[in-house]
């Protein structure tokens, strides 16, 4: 890993162990983007970027210099106005009217570490000698309008990060229209675009398009980053697959709305976008004042989507996740939300706690309904009393008895929302998102609380905070569960409404970093009605999501794949739930079920004491199992074998395997059954050739065989009978044959 600067040609060279990425400082004062790709062994790129005489239609900023068109330049920051007619990605209103934007570069920084950024999340270094990051001052000569681009590469990962801030140097106010994070300009464009995308119970269904002339886009205007469009998206050069294919991948460190886009130009090349939406949004920046945009995590893989997911996965792991539990494994719980839904009292759910914890569970979480008068989706939330009627020896009574049991226990809030039929809502109507004189609009029976104000922001940390400091509560699942509509803030002045939705961000994590900060030990997993917020901001602070409302294991085989290509297991919260399955209604087997949900942080969410003493017998030892390959799945890299988005989608296989190879694990889910069909075999990958494995099927045989015949045989897979079937084998490396 290694930042250089080559002066005689202006070049900066950002590398990584198997990365480079080149910028120049071009005539002009422009800096142009060179290169990114794999490690390039040179920095002597003089012959790049390439001038071409375009015409007039391409115009020349410097009019002696014909060759010289911004229309066609790689830059890594473009304005708007000065030749370059493709998407910019700052544009901005002067207080003359005025829009031109022309960054000339003028100055550089190299040093060690990553500096934070101011009020946002961020990838982090835990010392100076983890990264080594890049600083380029960007300034507009005429408005003193400036941009600084922060870069840094890891020493040990294969990314790049980058972010910029944007400073008013001017005497006058300057109105920010577009701010956007990161800009490439790729030469080609004979790429595929990769997105993920979906709704609510169907998050990130896996979307592919060839690249077109013209600009392609996905986008949230949400308020969230969303169950439409994950805020990722990845070129891939035509016939990518899991293991071979470049791949160029970006992922915004952000949670609400933004915009990814990719804009192919008539000389075919492609600018790749990403940052806060431009949509409804502007920003206010006095004299002075730096407004920072948030971070954006790019991948480039030589070795197709499994090398882009293992280099998030790895990433994410050690240098986005935080705290105390980014390193252990997570409990297994038990969550009582399907299996009683709003209908409880303390004696249903001791009932539950005292089933979960005989097979085994470790953490037991009481879901919606505990507080105010809270027996429907209807009313309460803001009020963040316990509810006596159900739990008369309060949370904290509740918390001591699952404690009593040998298990943790964690609680359900809604945080950023009131109902209107709440005691917060009656005394406070003016906290809510809102737009003078317009009805407001509700999202199951719901307000969004405006968090653009410090004040809504403060109540939250200190009614939340006390809740959490009453007792033993060691873990909180954090909702949110319905898109901001009527976006505006009482508290803003008019000429500031449409900055409403990035403070209400800035707002979000104010109080997430609070409470974070003041209860370390608490396990915090964010959810927006299942992955509507399945984001690295969110991961910053809360180092699992859960993944997806929709618990069948079908539908998740889909859901869990899409996410993977970009989120650790750790991730991603996968339950077993009962069957017919509460949102598809399809009956799986107790088995399959276990097999889908093993992929991610494991637990259950269905009445167990419904279930019968063979069930229970089986889950018992489905917990034990998932014990034994728990630090591999949340901790080992991860291998697709089989995506459910190729061919018919009838199956579906993935590994994982331990980061010093000796142990790994694999699973086989069928989907419908086929009458004779043909003889399959699932063939395993990055084993050691020589070495020889143990592999042992859940609930079955083990047989020896050596890392060659996993990989290039495969397992012979059993003729399927029944729809939904599903295998999983444990895979041990022998030792003694390597002499060790
Ligand atoms: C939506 C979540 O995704 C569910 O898991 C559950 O917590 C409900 N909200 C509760 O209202």
């Amino acid at each position: 890993m290694n930042i250089d600067y080559l002066e005689d040609q202006h070049m900066f060279h950002l590398q990584t162990k198997h990365m480079s990425y080149l910028l120049r400082v071009v005539r002009g004062n422009q800096l142009a983007h060179c290169y990114w790709g794999p490690r390039l062994e040179t920095s002597a790129l003089d012959y790049l970027p390439q001038y071409i005489h375009r015409g007039s239609f391409s115009p020349n900023p410097l009019p002696e210099d014909t060759n010289l068109s911004y229309d066609q330049l790689p830059r890594e920051f473009p304005g708007y106005g000065d030749t370059d007619f493709r998407s910019p990605a700052l544009e901005v209103e002067f207080a003359d009217g005025s829009s031109v934007t022309h960054l000339e570069f003028v100055g550089y920084r190299i040093h060690r570490g990553k500096p934070k950024l101011t009020g946002l999340p961020a990838t982090y270094v835990e010392t100076n000698e983890d990264a080594v990051s890049l600083e380029v001052d960007l300034v507009d000569p005429v408005s003193q309008l400036s941009a600084t681009l922060l870069y840094t590469v890891f020493t040990e990962h294969d990314v790049l990060v980058r972010s910029v801030s944007v400073q008013n140097g001017g005497a006058e106010p300057v109105l920010l229209r577009r701010i956007l994070s990161a800009s490439v300009d790729f030469p080609d464009s004979a790429y595929d675009l990769i997105q993920l995308s979906g709704t609510w119970g169907r998050e990130r269904d896996v979307v592919t398009r060839r690249l077109v002339p013209g600009t392609q886009s996905i986008e949230s205007r949400r308020g969230a980053s969303s169950h439409q469009q994950n805020p990722f998206f990845a070129l891939a050069e035509s016939g990518t697959t899991l293991r071979h294919g470049q791949v160029f991948a970006f992922n915004l460190v952000y949670s609400g709305s933004f915009l990814a886009s990719v804009e192919v130009d008539a000389f075919a090349q492609a600018r790749a976008q990403i940052g806060i939406n431009p949509f409804d949004f502007h920003w206010y920046l006095e004299p002075g004042e730096t407004f920072q945009a948030p971070e954006c995590v790019m991948v480039e893989s030589s070795d197709g989507l499994t090398g882009m997911a293992q280099a998030f996965h790895r990433f994410y792991r050690k240098h986005l996740l935080r705290g105390t539990h980014r390193d252990t494994e997570r409990p297994i719980l038990v969550n009582n939300w399907e299996a009683t839904y709003f209908q409880f009292d303390e004696d249903t759910l001791l009932d539950l706690a005292g089933v979960a914890a005989e097979v085994g569970a470790e953490l037991f979480v009481l879901d919606d309904g505990w507080f105010g008068k809270r027996d429907s989706d209807r009313s309460s939330l803001g009020d963040w009393d316990v509810n006596l009627e159900k739990l008369p020896n309060g949370i904290v009574g509740l918390a001591e008895r699952v404690h009593g049991l040998g298990m943790k226990f964690g609680l359900w809030f809604e945080p950023e929302m009131v109902s209107p039929d709440s005691a917060l809502y009656r005394a406070h109507p003016e906290w809510t998102l809102q737009v003078q004189n317009r009805p407001q609009s509700e999202g199951r029976h719901q307000l969004v609380l405006d968090l653009s104000r410090p004040d809504v922001c403060d109540h939250l940390i200190e009614r939340v905070g006390n809740v959490l400091a009453s007792g033993p509560i060691d873990y909180v699942k954090w909702d949110m569960n319905r898109h901001m509509t009527e976006v505006g803030s009482l508290a803003l002045p008019a000429h500031r409404q449409r900055e409403t939705a990035h403070r209400y961000m800035l707002g979000l994590y104010r109080v997430l970093e609070t409470l974070t900060e003041r209860f370390p030990h608490v396990l915090m997993e964010s959810c927006s009605g299942g992955g509507g917020r399945f984001d690295p901001g969110m991961l910053y602070y809360m180092p699992q999501t859960w993944t997806s409302d929709n618990t069948d294991a079908v539908a998740r085989l889909r859901i869990q794949y899409g996410t993977s290509l970009v989120y650790p297991a750790v991730t991603a919260g996968a339950h077993v739930s009962a069957v017919p399955n509460h949102q598809v209604g399809r009956m799986t087997d107790l088995r399959t079920r276990a097999h889908v949900a093993m992929a991610g942080n494991f637990g259950y969410e269905l009445d167990l004491t419904a279930l019968p003493k063979s069930d229970l017998r089986e889950i018992r030892s489905q917990i034990e199992w998932y014990k034994t390959i728990r630090p591999v799945v949340q901790f080992g890299d991860y291998y697709p074998l089989k995506s459910p988005f190729e061919g018919e989608g009838n199956d579906s296989a993935w590994m994982y395997l331990s980061t010093d190879g000796r142990v790994g694990v694999v699973t086989y889910v069928h989907v419908l059954a086929i009458a004779n069909d043909a003889a399959r075999r699932l063939c395993l990958t990055a084993l050691e050739r020589e070495a020889r494995y143990r592999l042992e099927e859940m609930d079955g045989a083990s047989v020896v065989r050596s890392g060659s015949e996993l990989m290039q045989i495969g397992i012979l897979l059993p003729v399927v009978r029944g729809d939904f079937q599903s295998w999983m084998w444990r895979l041990e490396r022998l030792d003694e044959t390597r002499g060790e």
